[in-house]
């Protein structure tokens, strides 16, 4: 073979090469100067009509050849790759000095805030949520927590009656009926948060609709002095390790005795002051012993069983908590009254 063909057939591959701009154009020059058929192979191809003395020559020749074309291609590729990549890396460039677009954040309603915060106290203190429906029948609103027809009690939750026996509930003790019901006789650790509904005119302090918590523990051997720690520790987690609790004789028809809770006023530690009207003392809550009637008719005995029960109103406590003088503002979603929450 002519020395000029292999020459000229490696420069005008190594031009091909030089003058290949994209990884598609080094790929049709490495099938045209490389493949099986391409007249390079075809040179590797006429070694076998020469004379073999001059064989082992002649190949190492087009074998150099080939080794340079396809070192070239090689290098060529490892070029076209990084300018690739520069251009991709060029074409993503954020400019991290540019001001950003910040996105408005709402705040939680301090109602939810206060709920979610005194749920978990419970939960921490091993209790359960149980939910009872809000359109609740006088049966289990009224009769089953000891206050029959004609009590005298029944005017202080004067309700929203669907019919004769049918109301909204006004307060969440019924779910305490209905989770003894359902738990035939065996102990009881529950909280209830929920709304309740009574024909209230609405002001400052009052609203037609607003929402409690109710707890209810049953077992063997409970006492009044449970009551009193699982509410001090509760104050505590709920105000600060300072606060004091303090129970005050009071009356529920559906317990024996009963107690209204007061806590210690965060704003003056117990001095006196005009967020506790002076005496020192909050009331944050009604609770007292489950009435052994209550028991009875829901299928405890009062021999055996004994139980606790207490409710917390959700809204008072926000606002004793935030400072909150309307209830109202609460309900209205006024976004000049929300963004006071916002975290900062
Ligand atoms: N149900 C009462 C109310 O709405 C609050 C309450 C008081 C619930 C004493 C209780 C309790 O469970 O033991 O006024």
């Amino acid at each position: 073979m002519e020395n000029t063909d292999l020459e000229s057939l490696k420069t005008s591959a190594l031009n091909a090469i030089a003058k290949a701009s994209t990884m598609d154009e080094i790929t049709l020059v490495r099938n045209e100067y490389l493949a099986k058929k391409s007249p390079l192979m075809a040179l590797l191809g006429k070694m076998k009509d020469l004379d073999p003395s001059e064989r082992a020559e002649y190949g190492a020749r087009v074998n150099s050849a080939k080794g340079e074309i396809s070192n070239a291609l090689d290098a060529k590729v490892k070029i076209l790759e990084a300018k690739e990549l520069r251009a991709k890396l060029e074409s993503e460039k954020i400019d991290l000095t540019l001001p950003g677009t910040s996105e408005e954040q709402g705040a939680r309603n301090p109602f939810y805030v206060v709920k979610d915060e005194i749920t978990e106290i419970f939960l921490g203190m091993g209790y359960e949520v149980a939910e009872g429906p809000e359109v609740e029948s006088d049966h289990f609103n009224f009769e089953l927590l000891n206050i029959p027809k004609d009590h005298p009690a029944r005017d202080m939750q004067d309700s929203f009656y669907i019919d004769d026996n049918t109301l909204l509930r006004t307060h969440t003790s019924p779910v305490q009926a209905r989770t003894m019901q359902a738990k035939k006789g065996q102990p009881i650790k529950v909280i209830c948060p929920g709304k309740v509904y009574r024909r209230d005119d609405d002001d400052a302090t009052h609203s037609h609709q607003f929402a409690q918590i109710e707890g209810l523990l049953i077992d063997k051997d409970v006492n009044l002095g449970h009551l009193k720690a699982t509410l001090e520790l509760f104050v505590k987690k709920m105000y600060g390790e300072k606060r004091q609790i303090r129970l005050r004789s009071s009356y529920f028809p559906f317990t024996e005795p009963s107690v209204e809770v007061d806590v210690s006023c965060a704003e003056c530690g117990g001095k006196g002051c005009s967020v506790c009207k002076g005496t020192g003392w909050i009331e944050i809550l009604g609770g007292g012993m489950v009435h052994p009637n209550v028991l009875t008719m829901s299928g405890y005995d009062p021999k055996v069983y004994q139980g606790f029960a207490f409710g917390i109103g959700i809204e008072r406590v926000a606002m004793l908590r935030y400072g909150i003088e309307d209830i109202r503002r609460i309900y209205q979603n006024d976004l000049r009254f929300l963004d006071q929450f916002k975290k900062r």
